[in-house]
């Protein structure tokens, strides 16, 4: 590098100047060049250059007077290569004043070196980088779910767990809604029927959750499935919410033989519907008791992730790898599996795999 000559101002005010030699044609940003200081006989300076893209600077200084009289280090590309000129000269001034308290560390200084060594260390901070303000990142929102069904609020107790807020909860039993008013007090919308319920009174909802009423559909009930007059319907609002939310993701859960009511057809219609909203759709039946719950209870969970998460989406949706009892799949970007040979013959399911490879079981990215 070619160095510039030092600037030999004998005034008693600090000399700072800075010689670029030559320009960049590019962004008008020396490619090399020098910073110089002189004080009273001190006399400092910083080169610095760039070298295969990346910036060096190196330092020399020099004590007129006193007991030493020099430290000076020649330019190397030994010293640390930065990514900017800025942090480059910083480097060398940082390593400039440290070298300065090494050499001056024992010796009594006389007012006048003081002097100097204060004037070239207030020379060395213009050096210090301007903090760079970085635009402050919005907090990720929370996601917010909407809790239909909500009886006493189990869906509630396990979103809140992930983090999720209540944007409403739908529930016709008033003695449901009061238990579950004192289990989650909290600032959401609440509505005593699902068949009133309209999406805009929920705001944003990024989860559906919602157990609908499976008296129709367990072995336990009637059997009359969708056509029961009150409750069988209560499917269809809930589809109808769903596709107006137009959530991320929703978990319902029903009983275990939804999966074989009406020989299947049921499940076929709900599944139909709910991947017409534009949601690959899972089910799976799985065991509260393998879940740390004190029972022995089968129930069948329909997840469905929208096709816009999906996409952006690494990984599909799976359950979680306690056995289940029984996993079927609908039709996906994945494609379809042919049932296990050791299928149990009681199911009349079309729809059955073997388990994806081990995956995220996260309801959202
Ligand atoms: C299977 S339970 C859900 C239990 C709930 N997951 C919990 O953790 O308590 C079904 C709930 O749906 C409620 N329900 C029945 N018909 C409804 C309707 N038309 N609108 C809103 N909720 C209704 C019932 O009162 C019952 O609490």
């Amino acid at each position: 590098m070619s160095r510039q000559s030092v600037s030999r101002s004998a005034s008693a005010k600090p000399t700072v100047s800075a010689t670029p030699v030559p320009a960049s044609a590019v962004n008008n940003v020396p490619k090399q060049g020098e910073h110089l200081f002189e004080h009273d006989g001190v006399k400092a300076v910083i080169q610095f250059a760039q070298h295969n893209g990346q910036w060096i600077a190196e330092f020399r200084f020099r004590f007129r007077c006193g007991p030493f009289h020099s430290g000076t280090l020649p330019l190397t590309i030994n010293c640390g290569h930065q990514a900017n000129l800025q942090n480059a000269l910083h480097d060398a001034a940082r390593r400039m004043v440290h070298a300065m308290a090494t050499a001056t560390k024992g010796h009594q200084l006389n007012k006048r070196q003081q002097k100097a060594v204060d004037a070239l260390t207030l020379w060395a901070d213009q050096f210090e980088p301007t903090p760079t303000t970085v635009p402050s990142q919005p907090a990720p929102q929370p996601k917010r779910f909407l809790d239909l069904f909500s009886g006493v609020g189990g869906f509630h107790a396990a979103m809140k767990k992930t983090g999720a807020v209540c944007a409403g909860s739908v529930e016709l039993d008033a003695a449901a809604r009061k238990t579950y008013a004192e289990n989650f007090p909290g600032d959401y919308v609440t509505c005593d029927d699902i068949r009133k319920a309209v999406a805009s009174m929920f705001g944003k909802v990024d989860i559906v959750c919602g157990g609908f009423p499976c008296q129709s559909f367990s072995q336990a009930g009637d059997g009359e499935g969708f056509d029961h007059k009150d409750k069988g319907a209560l499917f269809f609002e809930t589809a109808r919410l769903i596709g107006d939310l137009a959530p991320e993701s929703f978990i319902l859960e029903n009983v275990e033989a939804l999966g074989t009511h009406g020989d299947g057809k049921t499940l076929d219609t709900i599944l139909d519907i709910l991947t017409d909203l534009g949601y690959a759709v899972q089910t799976c039946v799985l065991n509260s008791g393998e879940f740390g719950l004190a029972q022995n209870r089968l129930r069948m969970f329909i997840v469905g992730i929208h096709d816009r998460v999906l996409a952006n989406r690494t990984t599909p949706f799976e359950f979680p790898r306690v056995a289940p009892m029984h996993q079927w799949w609908w039709p996906t970007s994945l494609g379809l599996h042919p049932p296990p040979s050791n299928a149990s013959s009681r199911w009349s399911v079309k729809r059955q795999i073997q388990r994806p490879a081990p995956t995220a079981s996260k309801l959202w990215p």
